[in-house]
């Protein structure tokens, strides 16, 4: 833990200024996997979240001082290191990172930190972790601290997602944004924590993001609820995860338990069957996994909304070799796959997948 000393601001070594970049996150396949400890296959895009952070005088009265300032939204927020209290909306995570850094021994010294970057908030492309991340990684960086690595620094930022801001997400948005690689998806085990990367060769092939048009935001979704469904079914099953249930148990599971957990085990085995396809450059067969993922997410764990539906129906009269909703569900973006000879429709954006979050040198 830190000492007292090294809590007490910037040392002479320290540096005045750090920046970080966190990407957001296209997730391939693998929805609702991650908090059930299966498989999940995101990779990082280019878009991210930047905090820029330059380190209080400290000899000033602001030496353990926070000042925020969320551009976009141009609104601010400013704490005591020493009593950071809980605060709503992108405040939340500000206070919630800057406390988890310091429980876990990252002698933080005040800053003035500038929130900014290319990500859109809410459209399902994980602004929450990339912000989560790029403050953890700024913070931690203008604190001289040995940096805690990255899968302990996923598990922070988890946590500021679940006792901070109150959705009880699981790794796969952090361990996206921390793990990503340019051209290059990442399939995740969440019961080993074992993180293998897939190059994604697409020949030309395109992926795609629309956003539905529907904010959704984790905490206030049914995400909560599934999750204690799953909870629920392992309960009833005496197993400790999903992971190690099987389908003859599951069968027996009342509804909606049942379908919840039939979702979970046919997602996990659609990772590893899209592994194997990206690997034998079989484009098409991806895209009649994400087509099937997107059944199971509408039929079984009831994630869609009409909305949804319709922005992933466009998809397909427009030509896509696979579409499926994409994230926690109730909103957010979709995503689908075109093949090198159609057109990207209007108002669908391509993804590529871009580097991992990484510190930017000005
Ligand atoms: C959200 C959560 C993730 C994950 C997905 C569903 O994006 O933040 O942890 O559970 O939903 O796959």
């Amino acid at each position: 833990m830190a000492g007292e000393a090294a809590s007490r601001g910037a040392g002479p070594g320290s540096p005045r200024r750090a920046a970080a970049h966190a990407p957001g996150r296209v997730n391939l396949i693998g929805e609702h996997t991650d908090y059930n400890l299966g498989l999940a296959l995101p990779f990082a895009i280019a878009e991210g979240v930047v905090v820029r952070a330059e380190a209080n005088d400290p000899r000033s009265e602001s030496a353990q001082r926070i000042y925020a300032h969320a551009r976009d939204l141009d609104e601010l927020d400013e704490f005591e290191l020493a009593e950071i209290s809980p605060a709503e909306g992108w405040r939340a995570f500000v206070r919630g990172a800057a406390a988890e850094l310091q429980r876990a021994g990252v002698p933080l010294v005040g800053a003035r930190l500038e929130i900014g970057g290319d990500l859109e908030r809410g459209a399902g492309l994980s602004s929450s972790a990339a912000l989560e991340v790029a403050l953890c990684l700024a913070l931690s960086e203008l604190a001289s601290s040995a940096s805690l690595d990255r899968i302990a620094l996923a598990r922070l930022c988890a946590r500021v997602e679940n006792d901070w801001v109150g959705a009880q997400t699981g790794m796969l948005d952090q361990l996206a944004s921390l793990y990503g690689a340019t051209d290059t998806a990442v399939c995740i085990d969440f019961r080993a924590l074992e993180i293998e990367p897939v190059p994604l060769r697409l020949g030309g092939w395109r992926f795609v993001v629309v956003d539905s048009g529907e904010r959704h935001a984790n905490a206030s979704s049914g995400y909560n609820e599934r999750r204690a469904q799953c909870e629920r079914a392992c309960e009833q099953l005496g197993v400790d995860s999903l992971r190690d249930a099987d389908a003859a148990g599951v069968a027996g599971l009342p509804q909606p338990l049942r379908a919840r957990a039939e979702h979970v085990l046919g997602e996990n085995e659609r990772v590893g069957e899209t592994v194997a396809a990206l690997r034998a450059e079989d484009l098409p067969a991806v895209g009649a996994l994400l087509d099937a993922s997107h059944a199971s997410l509408r039929d079984l764990y009831e994630v869609s909304t009409p909305t949804v539906e319709r922005a992933v129906g466009r998809l397909r009269e427009d030509g896509a070799a696979g579409a499926r909703l994409m994230g926690g569900g109730f909103g957010g973006s979709v995503l689908g796959l075109f093949a090198p000879d159609v057109p990207v429709p209007p108002g669908a954006r391509e993804v590529r997948p871009g580097p991992g979050a990484h510190l930017l040198v000005d």
